[in-house]
């Protein structure tokens, strides 16, 4: 399926790229003919070279094809309305196209007809207009056929938000430049039809089809519709008989409510929510691409059939549980229940956010830092100072904690809370955090040598890690929504970091990190620690300096 996904994007790369010169050459008619010509020149040496023609002609071909093979396997016909402007435009294209480039290319190929300007622009402007407005309609379904792919395509860009008023802008001025380029070429045509012997002259020296060579034209053009038409009927006669057949193997699909839709075998679990009806995220129209659509197996994940590789990795982008599959990806082969995780009127900007939006119960490393003697210190500075002191403590361990893959999540007074492994795992979590540890106290090294001048004695942090489950979610209001964790790890992360004190160690860490991160710190002091609230005990190890903890490996 990747494959084809690559395949079909190559190809609309290529359309896009011949469109886009096409406007550009016409847009040159603003200028004058001549300029129109020379383009051409350009145009032509690109596209009727070899290469250039088994470009575009492959590309051609590979789209339409891909495109009823889509319509072919596409289980229902529901979409959203966008999806369903982009396919009916796709299908339409055809058929419009197939005229122009009949009385273009395939009668320069035949017939040595020459298509330059002036005589396509004398057809379609002063001997049949209407055909003119039909190629002006053409030009600007095929534009927007392709605006809409170009933008479903890059919306989840993290830069689209940004780029996108610039690329509306070209988009709009491009074909406008155009059209504006055909009616000035237009009149300068009509001008120069006055002139006695002009247009005779001109249609002779290009070779125009006469009325021989026009009738196996509009044969051939007949032909390409009647094939064309034949293979879209065969494509939903073909449609029809897989869903038949695919009918009689029917699956029963549980919603939440106890709603339970009956679908026919080898639906998604997405085309059988549009099949009911059920409102279901789908941002990017069920093609794997943004994860908005998926969903919680409640029951019978054990019969689904195994993720693809292109699934897999969406989910393991967006830190999915293990109970969590795509539903516009998921077959269901037999009975399943399933609880679709985003509201259906998810964003855009949403897609690949993480499960950690509605709150989730997983296993990571949480850390704490807290800066010594940082209260004494400040009593002795100016607000202004203690402002630009905090600002690059935070930029020195902030970097530290991000370089290794954690999320900063509470910068409180001196304190600093961070996250490891919400997508990636406990294990790499815990590494992770003792990799961050160790860079955030070289940072504060760093910063105490640079600083040293203003600084009494040199700054000291002492950092406490744990890993273990903790309740991981969006939270706050308004604005103000941040990623945290809530829970027992965090409060016993909270309270290692307050025992750097008691043990004059920079790091205290559980032995819970050690064994996640199967990192050995069997040479550090072992203690156990008690924790308000909690029963039992925590066994740790104290670091009384950060550089002698082993190296450890970032590697998934
Ligand atoms: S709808 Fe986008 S991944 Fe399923």
């Amino acid at each position: 399926m990747i494959v084809v996904r690559r395949l079909r994007l190559g190809a609309a790369y290529v359309l896009l790229l011949y469109l886009t010169l096409h406007f550009a050459n016409h847009a040159l008619g603003l200028i004058s003919l001549d300029a129109m010509a020379a383009g051409r020149w350009w145009f032509l040496a690109l596209w009727r070279s070899a290469p250039g023609t088994l470009a575009l002609y492959g590309a051609i071909t590979v789209h339409g094809i891909l495109a009823l093979w889509l319509l072919y396997d596409r289980r229902t016909l529901r979409m959203p309305a966008w999806e369903a402007c982009q396919y009916a435009l796709g299908l339409l294209l055809p058929a419009l196209l197939v005229v122009h480039v009949v009385s273009t290319r395939i009668a320069w190929w035949r017939f040595g007809a020459e298509d330059s300007y002036p005589r396509i622009v004398l057809g379609l402007w002063m001997l049949s207009p209407e055909h003119g407005a039909r190629q002006v309609l053409t030009l600007a379904l095929a534009w927007l056929h392709a605006g809409i792919g170009v933008h479903y395509w890059l919306r989840f860009r993290p830069w689209y938000s940004r780029a996108a008023p610039w690329l509306f802008t070209v988009a709009l001025l491009l074909p406008t430049l155009a059209l504006l380029g055909f009616v000035a070429a237009g009149r300068e045509v009509s001008e120069l039809a006055r002139t006695p012997g002009w247009t005779e002259a001109m249609l002779s020296a290009t070779h125009a089809p006469g009325p021989t060579e026009a009738a196996r034209l509009a044969t051939i053009r007949r032909g390409f519709l009647d094939a064309y038409l034949i293979a879209l009927v065969g494509v939903m006669i073909a449609r029809g008989l897989t869903h038949l057949v695919a009918r009689r193997r029917s699956i029963r699909i549980g919603y939440p409510n106890g709603r339970v839709v009956i679908a026919p075998g080898g639906f998604s679990i997405l085309d059988a929510s549009r099949l009911a009806g059920i409102p279901h995220a789908s941002v990017c129209g069920g093609r794997g691409r943004c994860s908005t659509c998926r969903v919680r197996i409640v029951d019978g994940y054990q019969n689904l059939p195994a993720p693809s590789e292109a699934e897999r990795r969406v989910l393991a982008r967006v830190g999915a549980a293990p109970d969590v599959r795509l539903a516009c990806q998921t077959h269901p082969v037999q009975e399943v229940s399933v609880e679709p995780l985003l509201a259906p009127s998810v964003a855009p900007s949403e897609a690949f956010g993480t499960d950690a939006r509605q709150g989730r119960e997983q296993e990571l490393a949480v850390l704490f830092a807290d800066l010594r003697g940082f209260t004494r210190m400040a009593e002795n500075k100016l607000p202004y100072d203690v402002v630009f002191f905090l600002n690059r403590y935070f930029e020195a361990v902030g970097t530290a904690i991000t370089r290794a893959g954690g999320v900063t999540n509470q910068f409180t007074g001196d304190g600093v809370m961070a996250l490891f492994g919400i997508e990636s795992g406990p294990a790499l979590g815990s590494r992770q955090a003792l990799a961050a540890a160790r860079a955030m106290v070289e940072g504060v090294n760093a910063l105490s040598a640079e600083l040293a001048t203003d600084l009494g004695s040199p700054l000291r942090i002492g950092i406490g890690i744990h890993t273990g489950p903790a309740v991981v979610g969006r939270m706050g209001w308004g604005e103000s929504f941040y990623l945290t964790a809530v829970g027992d790890t965090v409060h016993v992360a909270a309270r290692l970091e307050q025992a750097t004190k008691d043990y004059a160690a920079e790091l205290v860490v559980s032995e819970d990190v050690a064994r996640h991160a199967a990192v050995d710190l069997s040479r550090f002091p072992a203690h156990d620690l008690t924790v308000r609230n909690r029963a039992g005990q925590i066994a740790v190890r104290v670091v009384e300096r950060v550089a002698s903890l082993p190296a450890v490996s970032l590697r998934t």
